[in-house]
């Protein structure tokens, strides 16, 4: 069984990346599973409060979530061109302490998508994290891309993907990225 995490990078409740990744987990190749996290719990990062109290609750329970995790698919909104700060609060957090890094992130298949009412699917979001999982030693999967134009019309009413082709496309990002973390894993 190949486990999958997935993380949605908007707190939204009609939110298009955390349907993305809800319509992935039914896309999955056999003997692969994914897992939805959201990033509601999360607290702004602040260096006083870590050193006061180490890491959050919900923090610790994502990081650990990850480090489990044999593939981590980020569903990235894009705001102003670039990565959402919920979703980027995250990720810093989860790099804390430094010395922990290597554990939770080294190595680790990363694969990103993201879906946007407008043109350009999130395009440029995708692109403003590579510098930063670049920097925490991962596992990029470069091997397909999924950027969700015009979202609103993407979805249903349920927040179903509407058409098949939108779906297969869907179906063999995923099935690409599912094949290269089980390299990683042989
Ligand atoms: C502050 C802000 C900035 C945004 N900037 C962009 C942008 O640069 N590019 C884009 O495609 N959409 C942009 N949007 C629209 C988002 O793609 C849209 O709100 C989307 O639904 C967010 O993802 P979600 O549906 O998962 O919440 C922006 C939205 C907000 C709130």
């Amino acid at each position: 069984m190949t486990r999958l995490i997935g993380i949605s990078g908007s707190l939204r409740r009609g939110s298009f990346n955390t349907a993305l990744l809800r319509a992935a987990a039914t896309l999955l190749p056999a003997e692969a599973a994914l897992e939805i996290r959201t990033l509601h719990d999360i607290p702004l990062y602040d260096a006083d409060l870590e050193a006061a109290a180490g890491l959050p609750a919900a923090v610790s329970a994502l990081k650990e979530a990850v480090v489990g995790a044999d593939g981590v698919l980020l569903a990235t909104p894009e705001y102003n061109n670039g990565i959402p700060g919920v979703f980027k609060n995250a990720i810093d957090w989860l790099s804390r302490p430094p010395a922990d890094i290597p554990r939770v992130f080294a190595g680790k298949p990363i694969a990103l998508m993201g879906a946007s009412p407008g043109p350009f699917g999130t395009v440029l979001s995708q692109a403003a994290w590579l510098p930063v999982l670049r920097t925490l030693g991962t596992s990029p999967w470069f091997g397909g891309r999924l950027m969700l134009a015009h979202a609103a019309e993407a979805f249903d009413a349920a927040l179903a993907i509407k058409d098949s082709a939108t779906q297969d496309r869907l179906r063999s990002f995923l099935a690409g990225f599912v094949s290269a973390v089980r390299h990683t894993q042989r």
